[in-house]
C-alpha cells in the first residue's frame, strides 16, 4: 500500500526501482547537457572546416532533422517504457511484445558503446582542463605558431600530464554521477548550462566586434555545392548521430527516469535545436577569429587546441578569451561525460548489491584504466597496434563505426516494427495524419539513412 502510494504520488509506472528526474525542465537540460559536448564545440567547427563550410552544415542539419529526432524519441521512449538501464528496459520491452530476447542486443552494444567512448572522451576533456590551466595562467599570452604546436605536441607526448588531466576529469564525472540522477547529473547540468550559454554568448560578441565575422558567416551559411561528396555526407549523418548523443545507450537510460507527462517528440524537437544552435554559436565564436588572424580553418583536431590558442595569444585580453573559451569547452564535455557514464552505472547499480555509489565507483575506475591505455596511445603506446590503430584510434573506430549506428539502428527498427503501433501513437501523442508522418520516417528513412552510412563506411 504505502509502496503503491509513494509510486502514485511520483506518476512513476509500475515496478519503478529508482529515482527520476526532478522535473520536466531537468529532463530537457540534462540531455542538451549530454547531446552539447565537444561534438558540438571542438569537432563541429573542424569537421565544417574541413569539408567546406556549409555545404556540410545543410547536410547536416537534414540528418538531424530525419535521423537523428525519430532516433531520441525512439530511445526514449525505450527507456521510459522500461524504466531500467538499457539492457533490462530491452529484455523487458521484447518480453512483453513476445519479441526475441535477442533484442537486448541493442541494449549491450548502447551501454558498451557509452563506456568505452567515455574512456577516450575523458582523455579530450584533459586536455581541455590542461589548456583552461594555461589560460588562465597566462601561459598562453603572446604565444607564437610554432610555441602553439609545441604546446599540444608537448601534452600529448608527455604520459604523465595526460594522465593528471585525464584522472582529475574521470574524478569530476564519477563525483557527480555518484550523486544521482537529480541531485548529480541534473544538478550538474543546470549549473552548467547556464553557464555555458552565457559564456558562448560573450565569445560570440566578441567574434561579431572583430574583422572576420562577415567570412565567419558566410563560411557557415553559404553552401558551395561542389564541396558536396560522398565523404561529406558520411560525416555529416556520423556527427548528427555522435552530437545528439544516439546509440550509446544514453538516451536510453535518461528516458528510464521519465515520467508519462513528457511530451518526447517535442522534448527531442527542443534538444535538436538547442544542440544544433549551439554548435552554430561554437563556429561564430571560432570562425571570427581563425579569419580575423588569418588562420587556416581546415586545421582538423587541432583547430581549438592549436589554432585557437594562437589567435588568443595576439588579442588583448586574449588569457581571458581563452580562459572562458576553455571554460567553455570543460563544461560541455563534463555534462557529456557524466551521461556517457550513466547507462554503465545504471546497470551495475540495478543488477547489483553495490549501491549507487558502489557502481559508480566501480564503472568510474574500469573506464579510467580503460582512458590510460588510451592515452598511452599518443607517446609510450604508439607503437601498440590493433589492426593497424592505435588503442586510441580503435576505440573511436569501434564505437562511431559498429556499435552506434548498429544500436541506433535497433532502437529505431525495434519502435518502427516490432511495438504495437498503437501503443507508439499513444506514447507519441501523435494524431493519425502525425503518426503516418513517423511511420514512414521511423520505418524507412531513419534505417535506411543509418545503414547507408554503416555499409559505406565498412
Ligand atoms: N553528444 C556529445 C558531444 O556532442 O560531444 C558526445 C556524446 C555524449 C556522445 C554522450 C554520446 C553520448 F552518449
Amino acid at each position: 500500500m504505502a509502496v503503491s502510494m509513494v509510486q502514485g504520488a511520483t506518476g512513476a509506472a509500475a515496478g519503478k526501482i529508482h529515482g527520476h528526474w526532478s522535473s520536466r525542465m531537468g529532463f530537457i537540460i540534462a540531455a542538451v547537457g549530454s547531446a552539447v559536448g565537444l561534438g558540438n564545440v571542438w569537432k563541429f567547427p573542424y569537421m565544417v572546416g574541413q569539408s567546406g563550410g556549409a555545404a556540410f552544415v545543410l547536410v547536416y542539419l537534414a540528418c538531424i532533422a530525419l535521423i537523428g529526432l525519430p532516433i531520441i524519441a525512439a530511445e526514449w521512449l525505450i527507456g521510459r517504457r522500461g524504466q531500467k538501464n538499457p539492457v533490462n528496459s530491452m529484455a523487458e520491452l521484447a518480453r512483453a511484445n513476445r519479441r526475441s530476447r535477442l533484442w537486448i542486443t541493442v541494449g549491450i552494444t548502447g551501454t558498451l558503446a557509452g563506456f568505452l567512448i567515455l574512456s577516450f572522451y575523458s582523455v579530450i576533456g584533459g586536455w581541455a582542463l590542461a589548456y583552461l590551466g594555461d589560460a588562465a595562467s597566462g601561459n598562453l599570452a603572446g604565444i607564437d605558431k610554432a610555441a602553439a604546436a609545441a604546446l599540444f605536441d608537448d601534452l600529448l607526448a608527455d604520459p604523465g600530464t595526460l594522465l593528471v588531466w585525464h584522472t582529475l576529469f574521470m574524478a569530476i564525472t564519477i563525483a557527480i554521477v555518484a550523486r544521482g540522477v537529480s541531485g548529480g547529473i541534473e544538478r550538474a547540468s543546470r549549473l552548467l548550462m547556464p553557464a555555458l550559454g552565457v559564456i558562448l554568448l560573450v565569445l560570440v560578441g566578441y567574434g561579431m566586434s572583430t574583422d572576420g565575422f562577415g567570412a565567419a558567416v558566410s563560411y557557415l551559411f553559404a553552401p558551395d555545392w561542389s564541396k558536396l561528396t560522398g565523404e561529406v555526407l558520411l560525416a555529416a549523418l556520423g556527427h548528427a548521430f555522435f552530437t545528439l548523443s544516439l546509440g550509446m545507450g544514453v538516451m536510453m537510460a535518461y528516458g528510464s527516469y521519465l515520467g508519462d507527462e513528457v511530451n518526447l517528440l517535442r522534448a527531442a524537437r527542443t534538444v535538436a535545436i538547442a544542440d544544433t544552435a549551439i554548435a552554430l554559436a561554437a563556429g561564430l565564436a571560432i570562425f571570427p577569429i581563425v579569419f580575423a588572424n588569418g588562420l587556416d580553418v581546415g586545421a582538423g583536431p587541432g583547430l581549438v587546441f592549436v589554432t585557437l590558442p594562437l589567435a588568443f595569444g595576439g588579442i588583448t585580453g586574449g588569457s581571458i578569451l581563452a580562459s572562458l573559451f576553455f571554460a567553455l569547452l570543460v563544461f560541455a564535455a563534463i555534462t557529456s561525460a557524466i551521461s556517457l557514464l550513466e547507462p554503465a552505472v545504471e546497470m551495475v547499480e540495478e543488477r547489483t548489491a553495490l549501491g549507487r555509489l558502489g557502481a559508480t565507483f566501480v564503472t568510474g575506475i574500469a573506464v579510467w584504466l580503460l582512458g590510460i591505455a588510451a592515452l598511452l596511445s599518443f607517446n609510450a603506446w604508439s607503437e601498440v597496434l590493433i589492426f593497424g590503430r592505435n588503442v586510441f584510434d580503435s576505440l573511436d573506430w569501434l564505437t562511431s563505426k559498429f556499435l552506434l549506428p548498429l544500436t541506433g539502428l535497433g532502437a529505431i527498427l525495434f519502435v518502427a516494427w516490432r511495438l504495437e503501433p498503437h501503443g507508439v501513437q499513444r506514447d507519441l501523442r501523435l494524431g493519425d495524419t502525425g503518426f503516418s508522418i513517423w511511420q514512414l520516417v521511423a520505418r524507412f528513412v531513419a534505417p535506411i539513412g543509418v545503414l547507408i552510412v554503416f555499409i559505406s563506411s565498412l
